[in-house]
């Protein structure tokens, strides 16, 4: 893999792309650009390995960035899916599969007694802030610096545009009058959070964030973070929600909510549900959901919701996941990997914190504890983008950011964890030289 590294092919059709989408992709993490590089093109994906269009094949540890958590094309996924293609790719109209994957979620999501299905986490989350404004007649709302949901208007705030201040637009285009509802505070900030909702009496919708965040890097609520804003948003009249797009059917089979035991009001979800097709999903207990359209007022529709596809695929990865044993064994193996990331930059010299919790992990290159997004930004993002290109020389696909988590699932082997840290130890060596 190594003496043969070549993306000329990849250089060629991203040239191109560029001329025909903005960037060149079509969403924008995957252009490279936070670690100055120009991307691999991907050819085909099985198992833990994605391959490029030269030839190139990668362990892979982003999986499609969270739904390929069994690995990618499942043969059982894959079976199901030609199986439910013979019947039409999109009905428009009710289908059965609808009911099973429901019941699916409602069984295993603590909070969750009703589910809608949406295509992305993005319209997830939007449609989640419509109810919960709805149900509480208020138009404030607060988020977690570093956290993402989706990119709807009203979560584009800029990062650190202050506690007590009003949001900011963080894109043009993002109105001001919408951000304005918007109010921030730091991760693990119980203070920040009992401020906001003193400074702004009956205003305050409800909460949202990651319950742990994997867009500002990896990111785990402090003891008492989760339980303190459950009593918080109790005592204020305002709902909890945790945004479960990454961290849903990935931390437990229940989500970070069944793992840490705290029950939110509604739970947005995504990616894993969809077993690697487009889904997205939110629910909640019955009180606020009824409230959804065409049980009540709220509006939110969708042409390709619920698809036949869709669903089948989901529910079979779910199928795979419940099996005995799945998340012990991806709790192993992903604190295997980040223990020896971890041990071998230290010994190199080069300063690090990570951390793991079932299938999902990160890193930042700097000293810890990273509890915030602040934090976060202290990491060396210069030698994670020459780190990067160095894996993929040995054939290690990471997240092309310093600010995203790692995923494992379930199709990773031994074998391929061992190689990983051969290839992270060789990096960090001969990077530091
Ligand atoms: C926590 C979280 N919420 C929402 C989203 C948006 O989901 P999508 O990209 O499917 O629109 C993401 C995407 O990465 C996410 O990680």
């Amino acid at each position: 893999m190594t003496n043969a590294f070549n993306t000329t092919n990849s250089q060629t059709v991203f040239t191109a792309a560029k001329e025909l989408m903005p960037g060149g992709v079509s969403s924008p993490v995957r252009a490279f650009k936070s670690v100055n590089g120009d991307p691999i093109v991907f050819d085909r994906v099985k198992g833990p390995y994605a391959w490029d269009i030269d030839g190139n094949r990668f362990i892979d540890y982003v999986g499609s960035w969270g739904p390929a958590i069994c690995g990618h094309s499942h043969p059982e996924v894959i079976a199901s899916l030609q199986e439910a293609l013979e019947k039409g790719t999109s009905f428009g109209a009710p289908c059965e599969l609808e009911n099973k994957l429901s019941e699916m979620v409602i069984e295993a999501v603590p909070s969750v007694e009703m589910v809608r299905f949406v295509n992305s986490g993005t319209e997830a989350c939007m449609a989640v802030l419509r109810l919960m404004r709805a149900f509480t007649g208020r138009d404030k709302l607060i988020k977690f610096e570093g956290c993402y949901h989706g990119h709807a208007d009203m979560f584009l705030v800029k990062a650190g545009s202050g506690v007590a201040t009003l949001g900011l637009p963080d894109s043009p285009g993002v109105p001001r009058s919408t951000t304005s509802n918007t109010l921030t505070a730091p991760y693990n900030d119980l203070e920040a959070v009992k401020e906001l909702f003193a400074e702004n009496p009956d205003a305050i919708s409800g909460v949202i964030l990651e319950p742990i965040v994997g867009n500002a890097g990896f990111i785990t609520p402090e003891p008492g973070f989760l339980e303190g804003l459950r009593e918080l948003t109790k005592e204020n009249g305002a709902l909890l929600v945790f945004d479960e797009v990454m961290t849903g059917f990935r931390i437990s089979y229940g989500g970070a909510q069944e793992r840490f035991g705290v029950t939110p009001d509604l739970t947005t979800m995504g990616k894993v549900i969809g077993g690697g097709l487009p889904v997205g999903a939110y629910g909640g207990k019955k009180e606020i959901m009824s409230m959804v359209a065409p049980s009540g007022p709220v509006y939110q529709a969708g042409t390709l919701s619920g698809n036949p596809l869709a669903m089948t695929a989901g529910i079979k990865t779910l199928e795979i996941l419940r099996q005995e044993g799945s998340y012990e064994r991806l709790e192993n193996m992903t604190k295997k990997l980040i223990n020896g990331i971890c041990d071998s930059a230290k010994q190199a010299g080069i300063p690090i914190t990570g951390s793991s919790v079932s299938g999902m992990f990160g890193f930042y290159l700097c000293e810890g504890p990273v509890r915030n997004f602040e934090e976060a930004k202290k990491a060396n993002t210069d030698y994670f983008g020459k780190l990067h290109r160095a894996m993929l020389e040995k054939g290690v696909y990471l997240a092309p950011s310093a600010f995203e988590a790692g995923f494992t699932s379930l199709a990773h082997s031994e074998d391929d964890i061992d190689i990983t840290l051969q290839a992270f130890n060789e990096c960090f060596n001969e990077l530091s030289q």
